[in-house]
């Protein structure tokens, strides 16, 4: 049974400086929750409670996050400022927590590489890009979509979604044929392409479920775009040799990662989720 997620969370950020000078992009708060809160949650909610995280440099808040501080428990127990600390109580206490770091950011297949020694070769796992915020209006989470779906195909799984033309060359992009609404058998897939050279706008995002095969084929996988070893080029080889499926996910999705889509992300749920009473 899947039990595992992997959380890369080692990258620099760098398009929220200075923020995330000293502090991890992943620790930003949509609203009063951590991004990588949001993700863990999604996990937890697909069954996938073994939470693996890659971290780096600078990124040690992340593991306080899930860890109990006694001082601050002691502090606000009993009191009405309870009720702050339960959506965490409640992700630490059904979740546990594994770290490894990544010590040069070599790219997202480099880091997922670095995550073997956590999630190992039993079964599949999850991944979740947390700087990828997906919400799906109290119904099943992306990822608790994916795991439905893996338990039927048995296979790694991308989570896509439509992209305007013009933005194509901010994703990696699959060619597939469509098996069900939504649910392509991938042919191949090619890492941020140019405008005009893009083979659709099906763009893939930070969701995935991969086979443990994966390893192999990242540790023989040469750096690419930027000099950075990437999942696409991987997930591109496994799709020609195995299977690969990209799925058409229900919710929305927020690129937390760039400072536009977390201004979005955070409107959004302040209005829609965030109890104002
Ligand atoms: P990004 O390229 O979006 O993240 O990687 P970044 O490098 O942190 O951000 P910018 O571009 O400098 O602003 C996507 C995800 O992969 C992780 C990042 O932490 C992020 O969650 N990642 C990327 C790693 O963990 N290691 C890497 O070497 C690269």
């Amino acid at each position: 049974m899947m039990k595992k997620c992997l959380f890369p969370v080692a990258g620099y950020g760098t398009r929220f400086l200075p923020a995330t000078k000293s502090m991890p992009k992943e620790m930003l708060p949509v609203v009063n929750k951590p991004l990588v809160q949001y993700g863990v949650e999604e996990a937890i909610q697909a069954g996938l409670t073994d939470i693996a995280l890659v971290t780096g440099r600078g990124k040690r808040a992340i593991a306080d996050h899930f860890d109990i501080s006694y001082e601050l428990e002691h502090q606000i127990a009993g009191t009405s400022k309870d009720v702050y600390l339960e959506s965490i109580r409640k992700v630490i206490n059904a979740g546990t927590f594994s770290m490894t770091r990544q010590r040069e950011m070599k790219g997202l297949g480099h880091a997922i590489l670095t995550g073997e020694v956590l999630v190992g070769h039993e079964d599949a796992f999850g991944v979740i890009l947390s700087d990828d915020l997906c919400l799906n209006n109290g119904g099943d989470g992306v990822m608790a979509q994916m795991v439905k779906l893996y338990k039927q195909f048995r296979c790694s799984i991308v989570a896509v979604m439509e992209v305007p033309a013009d933005e194509v060359d901010k994703y990696g992009v699959i060619v597939g044929t469509e098996l069900n609404k939504g649910l392509y058998r991938v042919e191949s897939m090619v890492e941020k392409p140019p405008i005009d050279e893009a083979p659709s706008n099906l763009a893939v995002i930070g969701r995935y479920i991969l086979t443990p095969d994966i390893f192999d084929i990242i540790r023989e996988t040469p750096p690419g775009k930027n000099g950075e070893i990437q999942i696409t080029d991987a997930l591109n080889k496994q799709a020609s040799d195995g299977c690969v499926m990209a799925y058409k996910f229900k919710g929305r999705r927020f690129d937390c990662g760039s400072v536009p889509g977390f201004v979005e992300a955070t409107n959004f749920v302040f209005e829609n989720y965030y109890d104002k009473n």
